[in-house]
């Protein structure tokens, strides 16, 4: 039996209250009604605001991943396993825990991808490439209680996919700052209308637009990665 290691140190836990989630929790917290459901959506959207080494992200992406190859034909695992990894956002203090937590995932999903198409995902494709710029997009460095980086002044920036009506694998890349999820310092949850998992259901509040946010983009999901840095 392998134990799972929760702390690394004591001085982690004291500075950062480092201390991870055991699996058998995890996999109980996301039973949870109205969790479980939206783990087998595809589209629902999840935000870890501390993502640590990725305990939750990488039990959603599998959950996620499950859903694809049993909701849909072959021909649509790879755009539909984009899209559910591209409703999957974490932020994460730690530079450290940060690159785990991207590692984790993107191993996770080649190993789907291996078990389902029975041949390796070679790193020349773009589902490998644009799999991994989602990852690296969604998956951010920052300090969720500031909405900054935590060494410089600038606002954490996310991406909503947002799929293009008409189009099965064309998503729009509209990036957002993350303090533009919240008013005055309060979160807009009061407004979650019921039953909602998304949080792009909220109206962005652009009172105070962010000069770094950049023009939106539409393109086919398995081919993001051609956006580079924009
Ligand atoms: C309690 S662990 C939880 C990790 C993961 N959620 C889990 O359950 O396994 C705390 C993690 O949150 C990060 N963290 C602490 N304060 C944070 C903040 N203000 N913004 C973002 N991440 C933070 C730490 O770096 C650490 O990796």
């Amino acid at each position: 039996m392998t134990s799972e290691k929760l702390i690394k140190s004591k001085e982690r836990v004291q500075q950062h209250g480092e201390v991870f989630t055991p699996q058998w929790m995890v996999q109980k917290m996301l039973d949870v009604e109205g969790v479980k459901e939206a783990c087998e959506n595809i589209e629902a959207t999840f935000l870890e605001p501390s993502a640590g080494d990725g305990n939750f992200l990488v039990a959603i992406l599998e959950r996620k991943l499950k859903a694809v190859t049993e909701q849909f034909s072959d021909g649509h695992w790879k755009t539909k396993s984009l899209f559910a990894l591209s409703s999957i956002y974490g932020i994460e203090f730690l530079a450290d825990n940060l690159e785990i937590a991207r590692s984790r995932m993107l191993l996770r999903y080649l190993n789907w991808y291996e078990e389902f198409f029975h041949v390796y995902l070679t790193s020349k494709s773009d589902l490998y490439k644009s799999a991994m710029y989602i990852i690296r997009r969604n998956i951010v460095r920052g300090n969720t209680l500031t909405k900054k980086h935590p060494d410089y002044d600038t606002p954490i920036l996310l991406n909503e996919w947002k799929r293009v009506k008409g189009s099965s694998s064309k998503v729009e890349k509209i990036e957002f700052t993350f303090s533009s999820l919240f008013s005055d310092g309060e979160e807009i949850e009061k407004g979650i209308p019921e039953g909602q998992m998304s949080f792009f259901d909220f109206e962005m509040i652009d009172e105070e637009k962010d000069e770094s946010v950049s023009e939106s983009v539409i393109i086919d999901i398995q081919k993001v990665h051609q956006l580079g840095e924009r």
